[in-house]
């Protein structure tokens, strides 16, 4: 998995999410005085319009985050007239700056809300991922301070979620976005799109799933449910439509889960499981002949789960961190003179063409 080249393996580990929303955008790694003057960019609009926080207040207090996310992102359309013209590379230029800095105060905002806690604004003194993780955990009545280690991991994710080729996410962004759509509208289809368990809600589906195996004996159990046709049931955070290998988001993933869990001394039994889980099914004929791997939400809801996220945000900070990779492809279709709007050819298999019945008649 490489962006712009560079696997996605160093960038992990060498890189940090900014540097590479900045390649994704503009197609180079930065030198140090861009670098600083894009982080100072998106650092400098991370707040949002006071009057968006109406919206939040409308929704119930049990919505699930992603859709509060869903309304508040599209609804960004209708506050911020002057990055909207998409024929106006600069305002295309804002709009992207305009997401990247938002989305997190939004994720922040949205899980907020559903705990009943006062929305914390963000601060320009922290990066991106301790401002973040700021956001969500910090409450007005007292200091916050980051953990540098979880920031450290939280920016992994964040990077190792950036971008991945034509996801059904980035694909439905860009369709949106062919009709010359709002950037914001097209984002938030994009951000319904991630919500599903087949793509960005893999991660919550598979905490789920461990927590309700619960110990590594009912393990074998769980895998044969997997294996049976006749059974919905399909091992989450297992198989990828493009990797029929090791996904390498799973390998950084699982080294970052296991730092921070040695860092905080952390001992989760999920974990247990999953490793177990991740052994008996890599050895199982059905798993290897399919081959069928670990993707990067095997592990990801696991770490999300010891920073202190409840699994209904885990989507949601997935569709923050994707989104660079939404507007990036979204600006390189827009600014391409020969796009057209998208139209899947549909194969159509019913009747052909007859007579209209009448109703007395049929
Ligand atoms: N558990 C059991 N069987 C599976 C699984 C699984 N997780 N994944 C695929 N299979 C079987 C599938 O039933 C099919 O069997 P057969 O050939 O007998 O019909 C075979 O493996 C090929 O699978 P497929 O569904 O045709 O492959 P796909 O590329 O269409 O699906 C997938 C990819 C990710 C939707 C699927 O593997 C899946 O549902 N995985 C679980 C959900 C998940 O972890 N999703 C996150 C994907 S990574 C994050 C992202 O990019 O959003």
């Amino acid at each position: 998995m490489l962006h712009r080249g560079y696997p996605i393996e160093q960038l992990a580990s060498k890189s940090h999410y900014l540097e590479v929303c900045y390649l994704l955008l503009y197609g180079e790694l930065p030198s140090p005085k861009a670098l600083e003057d894009f982080e100072c960019l998106v650092t400098n609009h991370t707040m949002l319009h006071e009057q968006m926080m109406n919206f939040f207040r409308g929704f119930r207090r049990d919505a699930h985050p992603m859709a509060i996310m869903v309304g508040v992102v599209g609804a960004m359309s209708a506050f911020y007239h002057d990055s909207t013209d998409i024929n106006d590379e600069h305002q295309r230029e804002v709009a992207t700056i305009r997401l990247i800095a938002k989305m997190p105060t939004i994720a922040a905002m949205a899980y907020k809300y559903t705990i009943g806690q006062p929305f914390v604004y963000p601060r320009n003194d922290l990066d991106y991922a301790s401002n973040f993780l700021r956001m969500c955990f910090a409450v007005p009545a007292e200091d916050h301070e980051v953990n540098p280690i979880l920031s450290r991991a939280m920016d992994r994710i964040f990077t190792l979620h950036a971008d991945h080729e034509q996801n059904a996410s980035t694909s439905t962004v860009r369709l949106a976005g062919s009709s010359g759509a709002h950037p914001f509208a097209a984002v938030a289809a994009g951000v319904a799109c991630l919500w599903g368990p087949s793509h960005g809600g893999a991660n919550e589906a598979c905490l789920n799933m461990l927590h309700e195996i619960g110990s590594v004996d009912r393990i074998p159990e769980y895998i044969e449910k997997a294996k049976d046709k006749s059974d919905p049931f399909r091992l989450m955070g297992f198989g990828h439509r493009v990797y029929k290998n090791y996904d390498p988001r799973a390998t950084v993933m699982q080294q970052t889960l296991r730092e921070v869990f040695e860092a905080l001394n952390v001992k989760d039994p999920v974990f247990e499981t999953a490793l177990k889980l991740e052994e008996l099914a890599l050895n199982d004929d059905y798993f290897k002949e399919k081959k069928l791997f670990p993707n990067v939400d095997f592990y990801s809801g696991i770490i999300l789960n010891a920073i202190g996220f409840p699994t209904t945000m885990f989507t949601a900070l997935f569709a923050l961190a994707r989104t660079v990779g939404w507007v990036a492809q979204w600006n390189e279709m827009i600014s391409d003179p020969a796009q057209v709007i998208g139209r899947p050819r549909q194969l159509y298999t019913g009747p052909t063409e007859r007579d209209y019945v009448s109703i007395s008649q049929r």
